[in-house]
């Protein structure tokens, strides 16, 4: 079974097309294919050494699903088991995707909760990104100078987008052992 896993939430599909190019980028027997966390238990995430997590944040800086309406596309359902998970001794890489200028103020804070989320569960994180070149007021996703995973604004930067993901696979892709 491929060690590395790639899980992404999803409203209007943005976030699946980058789980896909992460996908193909990797280009790894060792990767699987890119799961909607809607069809994925707490157990399947831990059948993986490594995971690539990432959301959009919806709402009023909220993870899909967990204060939002979007059709099922959720971590509501397992959330709460999550922070109870033990992650200890899995690697975990975040991306999140956001609205710098519809959303200054709560610029892609579902990935700070992603982040808290796994933290509470004992994951070892890798893959920070710099907050230069993004122009927001506050996220809950930024530590010091750095996001805790790397961020794409497909709204408002998408051009930098291709670029920004093969630095960071390039980043990450030693690290998760591919
Ligand atoms: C109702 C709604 C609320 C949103 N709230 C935020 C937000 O609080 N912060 C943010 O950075 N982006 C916000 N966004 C922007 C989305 O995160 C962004 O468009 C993302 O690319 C959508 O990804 P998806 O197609 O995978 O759902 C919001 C978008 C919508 C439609």
């Amino acid at each position: 079974m491929a060690k590395t896993g790639i899980i992404f939430a999803t409203d209007t599909g943005k976030t699946r097309k980058i789980a896909k190019q992460i996908y193909q980028i990797l280009d790894s027997e060792d990767v699987a294919k890119p799961i909607n966390i809607n069809r994925c238990s707490v157990a399947d995430l831990l059948e993986f050494d490594n995971l690539i997590i990432g959301t959009p944040t919806l709402g009023e800086g909220a993870l899909p699903g967990l204060s939002v309406d979007c059709e099922g596309e959720s971590w509501e359902e397992i959330v709460g088991s999550l922070e109870e998970a033990d992650f200890s001794g899995k690697t975990i890489a975040l991306f999140g995707l956001g609205d710098q200028e519809g959303y200054p103020d709560e610029f892609v804070d579902a990935l700070g909760e992603l982040y808290d989320i796994f933290s509470t569960a004992g994951a070892t994180f890798i893959g920070r990104w710099p907050n230069k070149g993004y122009q927001f007021n506050s996220s809950t996703a930024l530590d010091g100078d750095q996001f805790v995973g790397l961020v794409l604004d497909q709204d408002n930067q998408a051009s930098l987008t291709d670029s920004r993901l093969s630095e960071w696979i390039n980043i990450i892709k030693p690290q998760l052992g591919l």
